[in-house]
């Protein structure tokens, strides 16, 4: 904890009339934090905070939220900068060491991820067990946890080397497994990684390419592919995070600990939400389209009907995503690249948004579009299957996680993640049973 207190917060019981003092934190941007690791030890009281609304889990460096603003910072630099000016890689690079690379930090890293990118050939064997009809998420979330069987020469995480090698590996490795749950569920062979490639084209030569005739990836869409790695990197203590270090505060491997995160994220309130975003706009076009967006909305509204509109809302954002309006940006050009401008999915989206914007429902709970509403017609566009979307988010997302993870197995007085409770079950009892021969045969 490098926090300093700068003020204190007094908290008082009306029962008994004592007090308590607590340090106040002040970060350099954003909500000051009350401390009250002694709490329980004075009081005897827990706080009671289900879904953390009010409980900042850790102390950490690496991106910033104002939900308020709409503003996105990974170490410090804002969204819409670093999707300009820098590619997946710089990024991988800026939220695992704090600063942009020099270009010979580049090139080595880039060196570095490009030469780890096949997979142990044994790993294989793995896919193969699959149904064919196996969700990507299912199979990756073993294939990330397998890796720890494979990879035991980097497993001391006490060792910042070691740390550094699952990481290169990791983000170096998603990519080949990502295809290849993808071409698995099409009966495709798997592709060798292709070391002329750049990361983004590389993912694409993977999950498009056959050994039967050369694949050129198309820039644009190469491009696109980047940006939604970019955009999906890092948000700070997310569920999936807060699982990865929950996972990792008990020493457990970075392999299992990412497992965890994906099998987190794969659920339709995260992660899965893109998934669940393209569905859903695929029913509404199929029972009607933009004609039918009132009824759809009705739905939404009415609170019996468990309807939600995906890729709507975030805990945070309590204004629009910024990463919604890259996404939206992205989303038009692929659609121009394609000759797809007319795609009635991508006008549903927008006239839906538009429909949603305008709504006191969304309006007074300030629901605006998050990063998911278009990332699913982007990646349909580009010809990934909905099923895949989960699988690269989460395949952008590992290098957020490794970063997370790392920084909190670094800290001095890092502590085993455990959490405590309002009991409201049975108080103690004790067991009463029938003597056997009067129980009923
Ligand atoms: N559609 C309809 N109503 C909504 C929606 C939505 N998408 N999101 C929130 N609400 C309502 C919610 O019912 C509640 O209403 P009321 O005050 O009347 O009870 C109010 O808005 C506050 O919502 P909440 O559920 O208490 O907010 P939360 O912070 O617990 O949930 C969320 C955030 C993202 C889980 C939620 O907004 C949601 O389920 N959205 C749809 C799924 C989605 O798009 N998820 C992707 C999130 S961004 C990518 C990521 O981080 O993984």
């Amino acid at each position: 904890m490098t926090s300093t207190s700068a003020y204190k917060a007094t908290l008082s019981f009306s029962n008994d009339g004592s007090s308590i003092e607590f340090p106040v934190y002040e970060g350099t941007t954003g909500p000051d934090v009350i401390d009250i690791r002694t709490l329980y030890g004075s009081t005897g009281k827990f706080t009671f905070d289900p879904g953390f609304m009010s409980t900042a889990a850790c102390e950490s460096e690496i991106t910033y939220i104002d939900g308020d603003k709409g503003e996105l910072l990974y170490r410090g630099y804002p969204i819409e900068q670093i999707a300009v000016h820098c590619d997946y890689l710089d990024t991988c690079y800026l939220l695992l060491h704090g600063e942009l690379p020099t270009s010979e930090e580049k090139a080595d890293f880039d060196y570095r991820v490009t030469h780890h990118t096949m997979i142990h050939e044994q790993m294989n064997r793995f896919f193969a067990g699959f149904r064919r009809d196996a969700h990507p998420m299912a199979i990756l979330v073993a294939c990330v946890g397998a890796m720890s069987a494979f990879y035991h020469d980097s497993l001391d995480i006490t060792n910042p080397e070691h740390r550094h090698i699952s990481a290169i590996r990791l983000i170096a490795k998603m990519p080949t497994m990502v295809a290849m749950a993808y071409k698995y569920s099409v009966g495709q062979p798997s592709m060798y990684p292709k070391n002329s490639l750049s990361y983004s084209a590389n993912l694409m030569h993977m999950m498009f390419g056959t050994p039967c005739e050369a694949y050129e990836p198309n820039d644009v869409l190469v491009r696109a592919l980047d940006r939604i790695l970019i955009l999906h990197a890092d948000h700070e203590q997310n569920a999936s995070t807060s699982t990865v270090r929950l996972a990792g505060s008990s020493g457990a491997n970075p392999f299992a600990c990412i497992a965890a995160g994906i099998a987190t994220l794969w659920g339709p309130a995260h992660g899965g939400a893109n998934e669940a975003c393209l569905l859903m706009l695929d029913q509404i076009q199929r029972e009607g389209g933009i004609e039918k967006i009132g009824e759809f909305i009705a739905k939404v509204k009415d609170k019996n009907s468990g309807v939600k509109l995906m890729g709507f809302g975030h805990r945070v954002y309590k204004n629009y995503d910024p990463r919604a309006k890259l996404m939206q940006e992205t989303c038009k050009e692929v659609l121009g690249e394609l000759g797809l401008g007319d795609d009635p999915i991508f006008k549903l989206a927008m006239e839906l948004e538009r429909i949603a914007l305008e709504d006191n429902y969304f309006v007074s709970r300030k629901l605006y579009p998050n990063v998911d509403f278009y990332s699913g017609v982007v990646q349909k566009a580009m010809g990934i299957p909905t099923s895949m979307f989960t699988c690269i988010f989460a395949l952008a997302r590992t290098v957020g996680w490794i970063a997370q993870w790392n920084e909190m197995i670094g800290e001095t007085d890092q502590k085993i993640g455990r959490p405590r409770q309002l009991y409201t079950g049975a108080t103690r009892r004790d067991i009463v049973r029938q003597p056997a021969a009067e129980t009923k045969r």
